[in-house]
C-alpha cells in the first residue's frame, strides 16, 4: 500500500469534514452487506465509535475480502464521504484494502455467547478489544491524567515512594514477602529463625501496602505531595472490591488538620468525576446505555451534592437503630466493630442518599499513625463512603506528637526498629499534617459503573490468579 497519506485515527476521522483521501488502520468489528456492497465496521481503540468502510465488491478482489473477518487487522485507503446511513456523519469509500493480520473466524473466540466478563478475563488479547474494556481502559487512562493534573494545578509534588520496603505501613501484616533466598535451603540464625541478613537486602522486605510513611517524609519537607502507584495486599479477600495488586493515590499535606483533609478529599473526588463527565462522554454514555442507565445521573449527583460528615459513633447509632427497626445485615453492628461494606452502603444509599465522610473511628480498628483524640478511645480518622462501593478513601490527621506515637507503637507491640526513620519526622521539626489514600480501582468502579474490581484493571491479581 502506498504510504504518502498518513494514517488518521478513527476518532479524528469521525470529526472531519467529508472530502479528503484518508488512510485508516484498525480491527474489524463486523462485516455485513449484499452482493454488490460490503460494510465494514472498523475500530482502532481511539474511540468507542467505529468508522464505517463501504466496499464496492465488484471492484474488489473476493479472496482478499474473504480475509476481512471479525477481529482481522486491516488498512483501508479511500475517500471520506458523507454517510447516508444513520449513526455516523462520515464513512470511508474504500479504494484499497490491505489485510495486515488475518483472524481465523473459527478459532477467534469472540462469539456473542463468549463475552461474559468472567470469560473475557481468561482471554488476554481479546478483552481490551471489546467495546466495554476499550471504554473502561480509556477511562482509566483519562482518570490517571486527571489525577496528575489536579495535584499539579495545586502545586503538589509527585513523590515516588518505594515498592519494596521493610516497614508495614498499615500494621496489618498483609504483606507479600520479597526474597532471593533459596526456599529449599533457607539460612537459619542462632535461634533457628530465618537469617534475613543473608537475603538480598540484608533484612526482611516486602512489597508495599502503602506509600504513606515515606509520603509523610516528603510532606514534612516539600509541604504537599502525592503518590500514585501500585500497592500490594496479601489479604485473602475474594470480593468484588479487593485486589491483591491495586493502585493508590496518597496525598499528604503539612499543616492540614482533619477538616482541611476532608475538604481536599471531597473536592478531589468531585473534580475527578466532573473531569470524566466533561471529557469522556462517549465512553460513559456507552456504559450507561449498555449496563447501568443510572450511571450518568449518579455521577452528576455526586458532583452536585455536599458530602455528609458525621462521626463513626453517630454512624453506629444510625445502624443500630436500623437493626432495631428490622433491617437485616449479614454482619453484626455495635460500637467498636469495623464497618462492612453493607453498613457503609446503608448509610450512603438508604439513610443519607449521598456520599458520607465518617470520622473519629475507634483507635483499635485503625492504624498506629492516626492522631489520637482526647477521649482516649478514638482517632482522627476519616473514611469517605460512596454509593455502590462503600469505602473509597481512607485517611486521617497524623499523630504529630512523638511521645504519643511512640507509646502507641509500644502498645501495639510493633517493631520500632523498622520505623526509626519515620519517627525522626516527629523528633526533628514535627508538624501537624494529614493525608488520605484513594483506591484507584474503587474510583473506577464508581465512574464506570462496573460491578467487579477485576474488570477495571487490565491485568487483575487476586488470590490464586496471576495470569498473563
Ligand atoms: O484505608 P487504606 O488501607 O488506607 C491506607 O492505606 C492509608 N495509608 C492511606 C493514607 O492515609 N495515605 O487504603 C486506602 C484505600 C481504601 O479506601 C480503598 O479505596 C483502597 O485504598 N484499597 C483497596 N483497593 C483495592 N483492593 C484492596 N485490597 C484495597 N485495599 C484498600
Ligand atoms: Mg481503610
Amino acid at each position: 500500500m502506498s504510504q504518502e497519506i498518513l494514517r488518521t485515527k478513527v476518532k479524528d476521522l469521525l470529526a472531519k469534514a467529508p472530502g479528503e483521501d484518508v488512510l485508516a488502520k484498525g480491527w474489524v468489528r463486523t462485516k455485513r452487506g449484499n452482493k454488490e456492497i460490503a460494510f465494514i465496521a472498523l475500530n482502532d481503540g481511539s474511540t468507542i465509535n467505529n468508522i464505517q468502510i463501504v466496499v464496492d465488491k465488484t471492484a474488489t478482489d473476493a479472496e482478499l475480502l474473504a480475509k476481512v473477518t471479525t477481529g482481522a487487522c486491516i488498512a483501508v485507503r479511500g475517500k471520506l464521504v458523507e454517510s447516508i446511513g444513520s449513526g455516523q456523519a462520515v464513512e470511508i469509500q474504500a479504494s484499497e484494502i490491505e489485510v495486515l493480520g488475518e483472524c481465523d473466524p473459527v478459532r477467534y473466540p469472540l462469539q456473542k455467547k463468549d463475552t461474559t466478563f468472567e470469560y473475557l478475563r481468561t482471554v488476554a488479547h481479546m478483552r481490551p478489544r471489546t467495546n466495554t474494556f476499550g471504554a473502561v481502559l480509556r477511562l482509566r487512562s483519562q482518570m490517571a491524567f486527571a489525577i496528575h493534573e489536579y495535584f499539579h494545578s495545586k502545586g503538589f509534588v509527585y513523590l515516588h515512594t518505594p515498592l519494596i520496603t521493610a516497614a508495614d505501613a498499615e500494621g496489618a501484616g498483609n504483606m507479600f514477602q520479597v526474597t532471593t533466598l533459596d526456599l529449599l535451603n533457607i539460612p537459619k540464625d542462632k535461634k533457628g529463625g530465618v537469617d534475613f541478613s543473608k537475603d538480598f537486602f540484608g533484612k526482611r522486605t516486602s512489597l508495599t501496602v502503602s506509600g504513606q510513611l515515606e509520603g509523610e517524609l516528603g510532606a514534612t519537607a516539600l509541604g504537599e505531595i502525592y503518590t500514585f502507584g501500585p500497592t500490594f495486599r496479601a489479604e485473602n479477600s475474594n470480593t468484588p472490591r479487593h485486589l491483591a495488586e491495586f493502585w493508590m493515590i496518597e496525598p499528604e499535606m503539612a499543616f492540614y488538620d482533619i477538616k482541611d483533609n476532608m475538604a481536599l478529599a471531597e473536592d478531589f473526588i468531585k473534580s475527578l468525576v466532573r473531569y470524566a463527565l466533561e471529557n469522556c462522554h462517549d465512553d460513559l454514555k456507552f456504559l450507561n446505555d449498555r449496563y447501568d442507565n443510572e450511571l450518568l445521573d449518579r455521577l452528576q449527583s455526586v458532583v452536585n451534592t455536599e458530602f455528609k460528615i458525621l462521626t463513626y459513633t453517630e454512624g453506629i447509632e444510625i445502624l443500630e437503630k436500623a437493626v432495631a427497626d428490622g433491617h437485616k445485615f449479614e454482619y453484626p453492628v455495635s460500637w467498636g466493630v469495623d464497618l462492612q461494606s453493607e453498613h457503609e452502603r446503608y448509610l450512603v444509599e438508604q439513610h443519607f442518599g449521598r456520599p458520607v465522610i465518617l470520622t473519629d473511628y475507634p483507635k483499635d480498628i485503625k492504624a498506629f499513625y492516626m492522631k489520637q483524640n482526647e477521649d482516649g478511645k478514638t482517632v482522627r480518622a476519616m473514611d469517605v463512603l460512596f454509593p455502590k462501593i462503600g469505602e473509597i478513601i481512607g485517611g486521617s490527621e497524623r499523630e504529630a506528637d512523638y511521645g504519643k506515637l511512640d507509646a502507641r507503637i509500644d502498645e501495639l507491640g510493633m517493631s520500632r526498629r523498622t520505623l526509626e526513620w519515620y519517627l525522626d519526622t516527629r523528633r526533628f521539626g514535627s508538624c501537624p499534617h494529614s493525608g488520605f489514600g484513594l483506591g484507584f480501582e474503587r474510583l473506577l468502579l464508581f465512574i464506570t459503573g462496573m460491578q467487579n474490581i477485576r474488570d477495571v484493571i487490565p491485568f487483575p491479581r487476586t488470590p490464586k490468579n496471576a495470569e498473563f
